[in-house]
């Protein structure tokens, strides 16, 4: 019986297609399909994909009623819509999947799940770290699996709504004019060029507890428009990654002090914060975040709780297909005659960053390469794009942090040895966001650099979304149509 994992109805709409031996069919997110950005519900292009496979069983990421008591506590009302599972469900799937049995779990369970049971850990501490879902904010849990291979979670700690971490950081988010739930990472990109002072001002204003992580108000609603009003917002998002870094590493801190296990399993949207996922190498000897850490990853999540043992995980490819070899030859010959191409080619990665299969590839060499890449995207000049580097070679390009030195999905910065040689690649503060990809890895970016390092000597190319401003990450070949079309770069496929 194929499982599907569902998390729709709030944000991030995505969906998991798990087979009885546990192999992942299928991954991919309802905002690619739809085009609208964070989508919260399932649309037909996704239902279109998900059917071939016959799910019987769905699995729901969080428990209904659980939420909506929850959003009443915090002032955002019930939706009487969305009070029981079948309600949700009927919703979601519109009559177009008929599942013989459903099953739904916490929302913290289903991020804990999510990352442990795809990682290649036997035991692993695991933490769970959000902005809200039902009441649970932070989670620590020890994670194991049984003689006959189930995996069991035991909680350790917890931390409720609406003392939360990722609240405070939307809250900041919102208060410099960027979208909270959404926009988080251009906070933190915008953080390298402030002065991170005001953490201290946040600390006495905001934080009741560091170590509890308790804050005196509830940041949920907000933060005053003219709170640090005579601030730059680049000062108030270094302050907040200051902050927030602090109590991350705080939370690390105690589920070490468990003692349960030296691997470390982290998810929820706060592990997107790949600046202060770098410091977490200092308490943990291995970690594994799984690359879609966030609520769309929990349709992973709930689907392995119903499966209940080990997932085989492969790779973040696990999306929307567009057919055929990966064009290595041809990306070869753009890259070099006009330094930048795009790749729209096998399927699409879950999880927000474009590792290879839906991006817009560059030479990171030379100084104006990232104003090139930065008018195509049209996207504010303070951004850094990533690197994506043969693994065997990333030590002589970038100083890891600790715990990093497999990075193969973009989860850490590292520092740049000759920032002076590849400024496209390299943010304000001299880090940069590495993947590296290692040598076992069958996919096509793997290929594709061996070849650009036999040409050129140069092991990286600069790797960023192929998007249309405003617009999720291209999906099919209609897509990269309109992107080659828009912007006059070749997406090759
Ligand atoms: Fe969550």
């Amino acid at each position: 019986m194929n499982i599907l994992g569902v998390s729709a109805g709030f944000h991030d709409a995505a969906a998991t297609v798990l087979s009885s031996q546990g192999d992942v069919l299928f991954a991919g997110h309802s905002e690619r399909y739809s085009k609208h950005k964070n989508d919260a519900n399932f649309c037909q292009g996704l239902l279109d994909d998900i059917l071939p496979y016959g799910p019987e069983h769905v699995a729901y990421y969080e428990r209904p009623w659980a939420k909506q008591l929850r959003q009443l506590y915090s002032g955002q009302g019930i939706e009487w819509n969305k009070l029981t599972l079948g309600q949700v469900l009927k919703t979601q799937l519109g009559g177009w999947i008929e599942p013989t049995r459903v099953s739904s779990y916490s929302h913290h369970l289903s991020h804990a799940a999510s990352g442990f049971q795809t990682s290649p850990f036997d035991r692993a501490t695991v933490v769970v770290i959000d902005a809200v879902g039902e009441w649970e904010t932070i989670t620590i849990w020890g994670a194991e699996y049984d003689s006959t291979g189930r995996a069991i979670y035991k909680r350790l700690w917890q931390q409720n709504y609406p003392h939360s971490i990722g609240l405070f950081y939307s809250a900041v988010t919102g208060r410099v004019g960027l979208h909270p739930l959404d926009e988080e990472y251009i906070l933190m990109g915008m953080a390298a060029y402030g002065n991170p002072g005001t953490s201290e001002l946040m600390r006495m204003n905001l934080v009741q507890d560091e170590w509890e992580i308790r804050f005196k108000e509830n940041l949920h609603t907000g933060l005053d428009p003219k709170y640090l009003e005579h601030f730059s917002n680049a000062d108030l998002a270094a302050g907040a990654q200051d902050l927030a870094e602090d109590l991350i590493l705080n939370v690390m801190m105690r589920a070490r002090n468990f003692k349960f296990s030296n691997n470390l399993v982290y998810q929820g949207g706060v592990a997107l914060n790949c600046s202060a996922n770098r410091r977490i190498g200092n308490y943990f000897e291995n970690i594994w975040i799984m690359p879609c850490p966030g609520d769309a990853g929990s349709s992973l999540g709930a689907a392995a709780l119903a499966y209940g043992q080990r997932v085989n995980w492969t790779s973040a490819f696990l999306g929307h297909d567009i057919p055929g070899a990966y064009p290595v030859n041809l990306l070869l010959d753009n890259l070099v005659t006009t330094g930048i191409v795009g790749v729209a080619s096998g399927r699409a990665e879950f999880g927000p960053r474009a590792l290879g299969n839906r991006s817009l590839l560059a030479d990171p060499r030379g100084p104006d390469i990232k104003d090139r890449v930065n008018e195509i995207k049209r996207r504010q000049q303070f951004r850094p794009f990533a690197p994506v580097i043969l693994e065997e070679l990333v030590d002589q390009y970038f100083i890891m942090p600790r715990g990093w030195e497999h990075s193969p999905y973009m989860q850490s910065v590292g520092h740049c040895r000759s920032p002076e040689l590849y400024p496209a690649i390299v943010h304000h503060d001299g880090t940069s966001r590495v993947q590296t990809v290692p040598k076992d890895s069958t996919s096509g970016i793997r290929e594709l650099l061996e070849k650009w390092y036999v040409m050129t000597g140069c092991p990286m190319l600069l790797n960023t979304s192929l998007n249309i401003r405003g617009e999720p990450m291209v999906n099919d070949r209609a897509d990269a149509d309109r992107f080659e079309a828009l912007y006059g770069v070749t997406v090759c496929s």
